[in-house]
């Protein structure tokens, strides 16, 4: 497959998913790729340039991590963010030091002017903010190289030889802090690489058909189908390249949302594949049953998940593929460090060792969530399923605090579907990342017509964030909160009391539990 593609070299920095994701925004296909890469196999993926990511080192710290030199001899324009851009002028021979003074030192927004008749700043203005985070800064540009931006602490905020076609940044051009940094990352690709920008989700639709046929061949490909976006699209991809070749098993485990497992369910009716729903409701239940510990309930629910979908896989028997919905993200971060577990999240990862297959399958091993979703909307999928926010493996056993039953889930979800509806009517559904009812444990007081009551009170959460790592509770408008209240209170039997989360994450977390 002959397409464009840019390479980024990652020395670690916490923002390098978000320059591919800024690339692929610019219509440019990349890949992520370890800054040990060696040159021949950097070669090889003909890249029409590189950029280098930011990262914690300091280049003149022993042991620093450092490219292949002859890099910068194979006529490849270069982007260097950060570490990244203090690297290329260390190797290039220049000099960086650390920041003598706390002055020198930026961190956050910084006031920074341009040269605009660098090809990386053209038609931006002059003056505008960028988000510094250096501690480092470069006394001697390298031959070559002129300055081309400047703060009041930087006397080099950007260098640049254009002739080569090499540019160092020291701020972050992908963050939405740095007011043109899409622009500057456009600029570099566009007038600088020469791209045409042919990374488009239709494009790759046709592409990934055509290699999954390939692939394929006549074998038979098997596919756990949770019902989320990864899996949900993941499986219209395959019915579309290997139709009654596929066998979906959709395990409905009776935590999804209201009418969510009819809705997966009907999207691929238009596919002539073999699709097996699992109503195991019942089952779940069951192993919950006065189950209160959240660990537990992911736990008994991922279990259970595979127990169910092992059944139906023998029933099947022996297939070539196995099928999974693995999306970029996970890729890049898989074998990054090793954060606490704040919350084990539950995925289908633990599948292979129940399954009679020869090869897994990943077809949106390449794919950020965006990308997923509009693959999902060129595949015919319906928009309410590609847009569904996001949506935990345990669904809604996270979200009834306490032990769970299916009278609490039947509660929940009619609580749960009347705030999504106003949400979405007051068009509210574009500010906010996730939104959702939780039921709590919790039993009060009240009266309704003259009667006293003794009920469940019932918390909304909403927030928005960019990668759920952290996370702003959502100012809801009050008169949307008042509507959504009053309606639960009147429509939902069991709940007599509406409750609004007013906590960021930190230090709460998105879900309750
Ligand atoms: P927390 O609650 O950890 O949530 O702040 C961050 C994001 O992760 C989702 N989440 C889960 N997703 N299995 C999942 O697949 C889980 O067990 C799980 N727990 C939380 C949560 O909905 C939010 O989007």
């Amino acid at each position: 497959m002959n397409r464009e593609n840019i390479v980024i070299l990652d020395f670690g920095g916490q923002y390098n998913q978000l320059i591919a994701r800024r690339v692929r925004e610019c219509r440019v296909y990349c890949e992520v790729k370890p800054y040990t890469t060696p040159l021949s196999e950097i070669m090889a993926m003909g890249p029409s340039g590189i950029i280098f990511t930011g990262g914690p080192a300091s280049v003149y710290a022993d042991g620093s991590p450092k490219v292949d030199p002859e890099l910068f001899d194979q006529g490849i324009p270069i982007l260097g963010i950060c570490y990244g851009c203090q690297l290329m002028a260390q190797e290039l021979g220049g000099s960086v030091v650390p920041a003598e003074s706390d002055t020198a030192r930026e961190y956050g927004k910084t006031d920074t002017v341009f040269d605009l008749s660098c090809a990386l700043f053209s038609g931006i203005p002059e003056k505008s903010i960028t988000w510094m985070s250096h501690g480092d800064y470069m006394e001697r540009v390298p031959a070559g190289f002129k300055t081309v931006a400047w703060s009041k602490a930087c006397p080099t905020a950007a260098i640049a030889d254009e002739s080569r076609g090499f540019f160092g940044v020291q701020y972050h051009p992908e963050v939405n802090h740095t007011q043109y940094g899409t622009d500057m990352i456009r600029n570099f690709l566009y007038n600088v690489c020469k791209v045409k920008g042919d990374w488009t989700m239709g494009n790759y639709k046709d592409t990934a058909i055509s290699d999954i046929r390939e692939k394929v061949g006549s074998g038979k490909v098997l596919l756990a189908l949770s019902g989320g976006v990864d899996s949900s699209v993941a499986a219209a991809l395959l019915a579309e390249a290997v139709g009654s070749q596929l066998t979906c098993v959709f395990v409905d485990h009776g935590l999804m949302r209201k009418n969510e497992g009819n809705e997966v369910e009907a999207a691929f009716k238009k596919w002539d594949i073999n699709f097996v729903r699992v109503n195991a409701e019942t089952r779940f239940l069951l192993k919950l049953a006065g189950v209160t510990e959240p660990e537990r309930k992911r736990k008994i629910i991922g279990e259970e998940f595979i127990r169910v979908f092992e059944e139906e896989a023998k029933k099947i028997g022996a297939v070539d593929y196995l099928a999974q919905g693995t999306i970029y993200p996970d890729v890049i971060e898989s074998g990054a460090g090793d954060a606490a577990v704040i919350k084990s999240h539950h995925n289908v990862g633990g599948l292979p060792d129940f399954v009679d297959f020869r090869e897994i399958i990943e077809p949106l091993r390449l794919l950020f969530k965006d990308e997923v979703r509009q693959l999902g909307r060129e595949l015919g999928l319906p928009e309410y399923l590609v847009t569904r926010q996001p949506f935990p493996g345990p669904g809604l056993a996270i979200r009834i605090l306490g032990d769970i039953t299916k009278e609490k889930a039947d509660t929940l979800r009619e609580a749960d579907a009347i705030f999504r509806e106003e949400i979405a009517k007051a068009g509210e559904d574009k500010n906010l990342s996730q939104y959702f009812a939780v039921l709590t444990n919790m039993r009060s007081v009240g009266v309704m017509g003259d009667g006293r009551t003794y009920d469940h009170a019932l918390a909304l959460r909403a927030v928005v964030t960019d990668d759920f790592m952290t996370a702003d509770w959502a100012r809801i408008p009050y008169e949307v909160l008042d509507k959504i209240s009053t309606r639960i209170v009147n429509e939902v039997p069991g709940i007599n009391r509406i409750v609004y989360d007013i906590t960021s994450k930190p230090p709460a977390t998105v879900e309750f539990e």
